[in-house]
């Protein structure tokens, strides 16, 4: 399984990809693999949005509100970030949209189907990466498959084609400790894309690497996204990583340990200008000024 060759095959949204088979794009959309309850179409030209939160409400103990009237919308192939500061309830927010929790008000709608309260429909990435120590990569990107019911030994063969586009070429049968830091994030996210959903939320992902890795990681990221045709919320308290990565970016305010529910302060637009130094430029400058006015 190390060293799968290269397929260079057709995915979804008619972009190639140097690494997956079209059986394994299919499978990890959930077309032919258990975990299909995952899967949706992939793409835009609908008008519909890939994922919306309206006019949420959320709240853990029925009685204090975190976030109050929260709407955010990610189109299909869009990535967006969510931006607030430590405890303003951005994860409480990816619980919500992750269908792990019920808002005391307000709908969850993916692909325009209402799936509110109901979990397994989106892929999600947690704060922390949380590869099994016990597990290989692979093992551990695999598991997502196997919980669906899927055998090791075939959901190893979905995954093992992977391994290249996602930077992790000869990293099949290595164990958690014995990887980067970036390393283990490309993994984490690959467990991710393997849940099967086309709309992925990521809580804080790029958090726990130094600066160069994150930025490497992060253009890896868009490219990816984009080429899998996936749509993608990012949460983060990190603004120039919004900045470098998003077109539309939610700013979160409010202090809801203080009783002050937070809420969508505003939504800024990223002109993103094709350039290796677009953080460089106005309009990055631009963007990254208006968010962090909004954050106050
Ligand atoms: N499981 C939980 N039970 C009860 N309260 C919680 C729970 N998780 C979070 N909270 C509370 O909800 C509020 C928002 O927390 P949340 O974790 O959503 O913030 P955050 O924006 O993700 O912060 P950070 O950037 O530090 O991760 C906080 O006041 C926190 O104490
Ligand atoms: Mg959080």
């Amino acid at each position: 399984m190390a060293g799968a060759g290269e397929k260079n095959v057709q995915v979804a949204d008619g972009t190639r990809s140097p690494a997956a088979s079209s059986a394994d794009a299919r499978s990890v959309r959930g077309e032919d693999c258990p975990s299909a309850g995952a899967s949706r179409p992939v793409g835009g030209g609908t008008g519909i949005p890939a994922l919306e939160a309206r006019d949420l409400t959320l709240s853990w103990d029925g009685e204090h509100v975190v976030v109050q009237g929260v709407d955010v919308t990610v189109e299909p192939g869009e990535v967006c970030c969510l931006v607030g500061r430590s405890g303003c309830g951005k994860t409480t927010i990816l619980h919500a949209l992750a269908g792990l929790t019920m808002p005391m008000s307000g709908r969850v709608l993916l692909h325009g189907e209402d799936v509110t309260g109901r979990p397994g429909r989106v892929s999600y990435m947690l704060q922390k990466d949380l590869l099994l120590p016990s597990h290989r990569i692979i093992d551990n990107v695999c598991l997502p498959l196997v919980l669906a019911g899927m055998k090791k030994a075939e959901a190893r063969e979905k995954a093992a084609p992977l391994f290249e586009r996602f930077g992790l070429a000869g990293c099949e049968l290595k164990w958690p400790s014995e990887l980067s830091g970036g390393m283990r994030q490309r993994a984490a996210f690959l467990r991710t894309y393997l849940m099967g959903a086309d709309v992925t939320l990521l809580d804080e992902p790029f958090s726990a690497l130094d600066a160069l890795t994150r930025v490497d990681v992060r253009r890896w990221f868009v490219d990816v996204v984009a080429e899998l045709g996936l749509s993608a919320l990012v949460i983060t308290h990190d603004v120039d990583e919004a900045v470098s990565m998003a077109s539309r970016i939610y700013v979160l305010a409010g202090a809801p340990a203080a009783g002050e529910p937070s809420h969508v302060a505003g939504i800024v637009p990223v002109n993103r200008v094709a350039s290796e130094s677009f953080e460089l430029t106005d309009e990055y400058l631009a963007a990254k000024r208006r968010v962090m006015a909004l954050l106050g």
